[in-house]
C-alpha cells in the first residue's frame, strides 16, 4: 500500500535517525520503503541544495530562495515521489512543503497565500498522507545540531534562537489548521521510545487508510 509520510521539525530534532529506524522497521514488516529528503533527493535537487545552503551566498534574495526550494521540490516530486507512490511504496521524506510555509512564510515573513500557490504548482497538488512533527525545544535542537557544550552555546546569536522560535510557532499554527494530517511527537526522551511512538502513528494511519479504501 502506498503512503506518503513527511517529517518536519526544528533543526536537531533527530529526523535523520528516526527516518532510518522507521525505514528498517517498515522493511522488517514487509513494506517497501523509499526514504528521501528535501532539498535534495535527485541530481538536480542536490545541485540546487548546494546553491541554497552555501554559506557564501549571503546575497540570496528571499524570493530566489523560495523558488529554489520549490524547484528542487518539483524535481523530486516528478522524478522520485510520484513514481514511487505509483509503484506502491511507502515514501518517507525529510522535510516537504510545510518547511517552506514554516521557514519562508512564518520565519521570513513571506506571504502565505503566495507560498501556497507556489507549492501547489511545484507539487502538482501532492499532499502527504501523514506529517510527523518531531518536537523538541528550539534551544535543545540548536545545541544538538551544533554538537557543542554550554560554552559554545553562550556565543550563539540570540537572533538565531528567536527566528527558530518563530518558525516553531508557525508549525504550531499549521498543525492546528490541519490536525488530521499532523502527528506531533515529543522528542525529548530516548531514541527508542521516540521510534516506538513514530511506528505507532504510522500503523494507525495505515489502518485508517485500509479502512477508508473500498
Ligand atoms: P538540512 O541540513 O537538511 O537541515 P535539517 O536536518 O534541519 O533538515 O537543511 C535544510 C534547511 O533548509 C533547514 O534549515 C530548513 C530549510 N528549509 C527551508 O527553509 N525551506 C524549505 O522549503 C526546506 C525544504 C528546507
Amino acid at each position: 500500500m502506498s503512503l506518503f509520510i513527511t517529517f518536519e521539525g526544528p533543526e536537531g530534532s533527530g529526523k535523520t535517525t528516526q527516518i532510518r529506524l522507521l525505514t528498517e522497521a517498515l522493511h522488517a514488516t514487509g513494506h517497501s520503503v523509499l526514504a528521501t529528503r528535501e532539498p535534495g533527493g535527485t541530481r538536480i535537487g542536490n545541485a540546487v541544495r548546494s546553491v541554497l545552503l552555501d554559506p557564501e551566498h549571503v546575497e540570496m534574495s528571499p524570493r530566489a530562495e523560495t523558488l529554489l526550494f520549490n524547484a528542487a521540490r518539483a524535481q523530486i516530486v516528478d522524478q522520485v515521489i510520484r513514481p514511487a507512490l505509483a509503484e506502491g511504496h511507502i515514501v518517507l521524506c525529510d522535510r516537504y512543503a510545510d518547511s517552506t510555509l514554516a521557514y519562508q512564510g512564518y520565519g521570513h515573513g513571506q506571504e502565505l497565500d503566495e507560498l501556497r500557490a507556489l507549492i501547489e504548482y511545484a507539487t502538482g497538488g501532492l499532499k502527504p498522507d501523514l506529517t510527523l512533527y518531531l518536537d523538541i525545544p528550539v534551544e535543545d535542537g540548536l545545541r544538538r545540531k551544533l554538537g557543542a557544550g554550554a560554552e559554545e552555546w553562550n556565543r550563539l546569536d540570540a537572533k538565531q534562537v528567536s527566528f527558530h522560535e518563530t518558525v516553531r510557532d508557525g508549525y504550531m499554527q499549521l498543525i492546528a489548521a490541519e490536525p488530521a494530517r499532523w502527528h506531533r511527537i515529543d522528542c525529548r526522551g530516548p531514541i527508542e521510545s521516540i521510534h516506538l511512538k513514530i511506528v505507532q502513528a504510522v500503523e494507525t494511519r495505515l489502518q485508517q487508510i485500509r479502512e477508508e479504501t473500498p
